[in-house]
């Protein structure tokens, strides 16, 4: 029996979780009830697409993406972990951790034509123990009803504190950036990437003029993306999250990256619920560690 075939007969559920074969053999999953569908990459627990019934495409994937074993997917909701952005002492470590690149396996899934449950799991093995030296059980559930959310539990198994930073790096499709905004992290404090890391503080809502790539910190807000182009608002709120990045790369870095395509920085913007740089995260041995996010979108004539 395949894998794909012992897979569907273990954690399949007829109409609402299936489980497929997608380009270079990575393993698809796709999710669907009467709220509407996703699509996610085993490969890193990565969801790729999230559709919900009747409205537009939710999340950005690049047209341009790799689906490479071993190499990141451009677009949907990464997950950045146990570090993100580059390793803190060792830059030769890959960026935004090994999480979104590594196997992961199906623990469970559940649900009907209201709720859809899928939770996927990571442990530490020989591969995760020679970039990082430590034991650790990581889940990712993902549950689709009337929104999206999403759960990552960082479990210590071992016998020595963990220290992580961590992203549920979400790239969200939008019409036009030009008419986009984003409310909820007014005055709010943030280390800016493009500026040589400087502390500065928000004043109003944001609007990307060119490359921006902010760490909003000290922050549990939920957050609008006012996407008027495609007359709706995006809604994000947190748990267990204290960073908030957000990052469009611009004109010239996007036509930099072989994986993005070209005018795609007009249609995306990624608003990360994370733990990053001065929020760290230390877990003690035999505790846990949750951050979750849940994204609603509404059409403007329902708000
Ligand atoms: C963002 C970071 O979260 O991810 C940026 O703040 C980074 O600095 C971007 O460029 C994309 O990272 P990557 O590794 O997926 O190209």
């Amino acid at each position: 029996m395949n894998d794909i075939t012992r897979m569907n007969q273990e954690f399949g559920i007829h109409s609402h979780i299936n489980f497929f074969r997608g380009p270079d053999n990575l393993i698809m999953i796709r999710m669907n009830n009467d709220h509407g569908n996703l699509s996610l990459s085993l490969q890193g627990a990565q969801v790729l697409e999230y559709n919900p019934s009747g409205q537009k495409k939710v999340l950005w994937l690049s047209q341009k993406s790799n689906y490479q074993q071993g190499k990141p997917i451009r677009g949907g909701i990464p997950i950045c972990w146990p570090w993100f952005g580059d390793h803190p002492d060792n830059t030769s470590l890959p960026a935004h951790g090994f999480a979104r690149t590594s196997q992961w396996t199906v623990s469970d899934s559940h649900g009907n034509k209201d709720e859809t449950i899928l939770r996927l799991a990571l442990t530490d093995n020989q591969q995760t123990r020679t970039l990082w030296p430590y034991s650790f059980s990581l889940e990712l559930e993902v549950c689709l009803n009337h929104q999206l959310s999403l759960k990552l539990t960082t479990r210590n198994t071992g016998t020595s504190n963990l220290a992580i930073t961590e992203a549920l790096h979400s790239y969200f499709a939008v019409g036009d950036i030009d008419q986009t905004a984003v409310t909820g992290l007014e005055d709010q404090s943030y280390f800016d990437k493009v500026d040589d890391l400087k502390n500065k503080n928000q004043t109003g809502e944001i609007h990307v003029k060119g490359e921006t790539d902010r760490v909003y910190i000290n922050t549990d807000k939920t957050t609008r993306i006012s996407d008027t182009a495609n007359r709706r608002n995006i809604s994000i709120s947190k748990s267990g999250s204290l960073s908030t990045v957000i990052w469009n790369p611009g004109k010239e870095k996007a036509q930099a990256m072989s994986d993005f395509e070209g005018s795609g920085y007009k249609h995306m913007l990624c608003l990360e619920t994370s733990n990053a740089l001065t929020n760290k995260v230390t877990i003690a041995p035999g505790t846990e560690h949750q951050m979750g996010c849940v994204i609603r979108s509404d059409s403007l004539s329902q708000t």
